[in-house]
């Protein structure tokens, strides 16, 4: 499938609010090549020259829907520290991504979010969970796994899992008030 900022669906498109499905497991051939291509989308995006040659906005996260296929599969790439501080890629190819715990503690992102489907302008805190437990079919292990995620990767598998329900990052900020103090929150 074709992928860059031209086919990407934006939030103009009412598609976006879409409810996606669970997919069957074992993966049909059709779902693991889509994981596939949104995998291989984020991986591009990364790299300047060809983000320009195939008009790639950079992301560390798309979700099938933003593709047009409502099916809870998502790609994400993300820069974060292992148990012992050093920095590594965590990267996943996720089939049915669902959140089983979540930390009391808030978390944002101090410089807001963005996505692919977003084009406007919406500042503001978008108010996560500091930490969170996922339970997924993973396609690049081919496993079911456990993420233990926190962080900016904690941030990152809520914004891909709320574009299951149709929710976009906007949907969280306070619009009377977009940078209220968000007491013990975490911020990255
Ligand atoms: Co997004």
């Amino acid at each position: 499938m074709l992928i860059n900022n031209d086919t990407i669906i934006k939030d103009n498109d009412p598609f976006i609010r879409e409810k996606s499905m669970p997919v069957e497991l074992p993966l049909s051939d059709e779902d693991r090549a889509l994981l596939q291509d949104l995998y291989n989308y984020v991986k591009d995006s990364t790299d300047p020259e060809k983000a320009e040659k195939l008009n790639l906005r950079p992301a560390v996260g798309i979700s099938a829907i933003q593709v047009g296929v409502p099916k809870q599969l998502t790609a994400v790439i993300v820069p974060t520290l292992d148990k012992d501080g050093n920095e590594i890629t965590a990267e996943f190819m996720l089939a049915n991504p669902k959140i089983i715990s979540q930390s009391v503690q808030p978390a944002y992102l101090d410089s807001g979010e963005g996505c692919l489907s977003v084009e406007g302008e919406h500042e503001g805190h978008v108010v996560r969970s500091a930490r969170i437990k996922v339970r997924a079919y993973d396609a690049i292990t081919d496993q079911e796994i456990e993420i233990r995620a926190r962080g900016y990767l904690a941030i990152v598998l809520q914004h891909e899992i709320d574009h299951f329900s149709g929710t976009l990052f906007y949907d969280k900020i306070d619009h009377d008030d977009p940078y209220k103090e968000i007491p013990g929150a975490l911020v990255i």
